[in-house]
């Protein structure tokens, strides 16, 4: 992340509580991030200063700790109803091509708020969509922007997540594993697991 901000160029970031300390780690390395433009990869539908806010964390956990800011910040705007939020990313994402996008996984092997079997993940078209969920009202991007990245960087903590990591990438891709759908189409991906998360991987 701090490689990527400091050459410059399109950042995603995701939300969970697994990221915080690897932002601020990554504001130490690098406190000027003036030469890049930062993106969500996805956002609940709460206000920015909500505890549950994405916004909120990298505003706390990165943000916060730089010299110089982004140069732009597009943040989803989850005030907002989700579809016009998600209308209003689709139109800000047009002709962008990410640099790096940073995401976790849940023990579902959601990413983003890409969720197992949700019609968002057959979206080709448009960049960003809003996702109706149990907990929140989403917006995220979209697959065909997340493998459009030349940078694909998962970070991954806990046993909780082991069973999903083997699914997501030991085993064929699966809609049922949203991680396993997400690959850079022209560039890297890289996983980084803890012990815990890759205990069923047997590396
Ligand atoms: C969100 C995130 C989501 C997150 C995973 C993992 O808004 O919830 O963007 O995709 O990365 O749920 O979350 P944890 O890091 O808390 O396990």
């Amino acid at each position: 992340m701090a490689e990527a901000a400091g050459r410059g160029g399109h950042v995603a970031l995701s939300g969970g509580s697994t990221p915080g300390p690897a932002y601020e780690l990554a504001a130490r390395l690098q406190p000027d991030w003036s030469r890049s433009e930062l993106w969500f990869a996805d956002e609940r539908c709460v206000r920015p200063d909500d505890e549950n806010s994405n916004y909120r964390l990298v505003r706390e956990h990165l943000l916060d700790g730089l010299q110089r800011e982004p140069a732009v910040e597009h943040r989803i705007r989850g005030e907002l109803p989700a579809a016009r939020a998600a209308d209003e990313y689709e139109r800000e994402l047009r002709g962008i091509a990410l640099d790096l996008v940073l995401l976790g996984m849940g023990p579902d092997g959601h990413v983003a708020s890409l969720f197992p079997n949700d019609r968002a993940l057959e979206e080709e078209e448009r960049g960003a969509v809003a996702v109706r969920r149990p907990d929140f009202e989403r917006v995220t991007l979209t697959l065909p922007v997340l493998n459009g990245a030349e940078i694909v960087l998962f970070l991954i903590v806990g046993d909780d997540k082991a069973e999903a990591a083997r699914r997501a990438f030991g085993g064929p891709s699966s809609t049922a594993t949203p991680a396993s759908l997400v690959r850079s189409s022209h560039g890297s991906t890289c996983a980084l697991l803890d012990r815990a998360a890759a205990s069923a991987l047997g590396v």
